[in-house]
């Protein structure tokens, strides 16, 4: 499956401008600076004024890091997904959520995958944590329980993570970066902010049809590459019980 970029309508070039202008204009100050950063050093082949091209996105990718966006049909087998990361291959769709969806979706579109999830993936801390954790997926992920434990680990930190920083707590989550109301969420009273605790986080179910009301920060993305080992021996022991 690839993506044919021909197929892109007028309505889709205005989905991604609006959605892409909005989040830049609204994540200073409240996503890590890093991101920021990371989304910056990407603007020839990632930037509000065109549908973002794989082909182009991709050259660029290998060659910074070995990484590469790979096209599929919306949700796939949690084994396929946990292979592709063990191989530096980022899932994304092709579709773009139309006009009078702005702000909901009910799956993942493309908006939310390149947008949310590439960008970091030029931090080589956090882009090393993501590739570790595919291939612990790919080890341990056949034991259902595990495999439990891999999605939360991943939906508190790959999705809705927040990190810490000097003027206070940023995100980094793609779920949070690429979503105008869960970004302006974090910054409202009623959440829980815990700090990043691998065995916490292995513990806890999570919803995903509501908003969130708990986050676990961690401290910088070092901390996050180095929460691997810890990982993989809790999922040893789980394993081994
Ligand atoms: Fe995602």
């Amino acid at each position: 499956m690839t993506q044919d970029y021909s197929k892109y309508t007028d309505e889709d070039r205005k989905v991604w401008k609006t959605l892409f202008e909005r989040q830049q204009a609204n994540l200073p100050g409240k996503a890590h600076p890093e991101y920021l950063n990371c989304l910056d050093q990407l603007s020839d082949v990632l930037n509000p004024d065109e549908i973002v091209n794989f082909d182009k996105l991709n050259e660029y990718l290998m060659a910074q890091n070995g990484w590469s966006v790979v096209v599929v049909p919306g949700l796939i087998p949690v084994d396929d997904f946990f292979k592709l990361l063990s191989e530096k291959k980022f899932c994304s769709s092709i579709w773009l959520r139309k006009m009078d969806q702005l702000d909901y979706l009910e799956e993942p579109d493309m908006f939310h995958d390149i947008f949310g999830h590439i960008p970091l993936l030029m931090n080589s801390d956090y882009a090393r944590f993501v590739e570790e954790f595919g291939k612990l997926g790919v080890e341990y992920g056949h034991n259902k329980i595990v495999e439990k434990q891999l999605q939360r680990l991943y939906w508190f930190t790959v999705e809705f993570g927040l990190i810490k920083q000097n003027k206070g707590t940023r995100i980094y989550g793609a779920g949070i970066i690429s979503s105008a109301g869960e970004t302006d969420h974090i910054f409202e009273d009623d959440i829980e902010v815990l700090p990043y605790k691998v065995n916490k986080v292995l513990e806890n179910d999570f919803i995903t049809s509501e908003i969130q009301t708990r986050y676990y920060e961690i401290e910088s993305f070092e901390e996050l590459f180095n929460s691997v080992k810890e990982l993989e021996e809790s999922l040893q022991e789980e394993v081994s019980a």
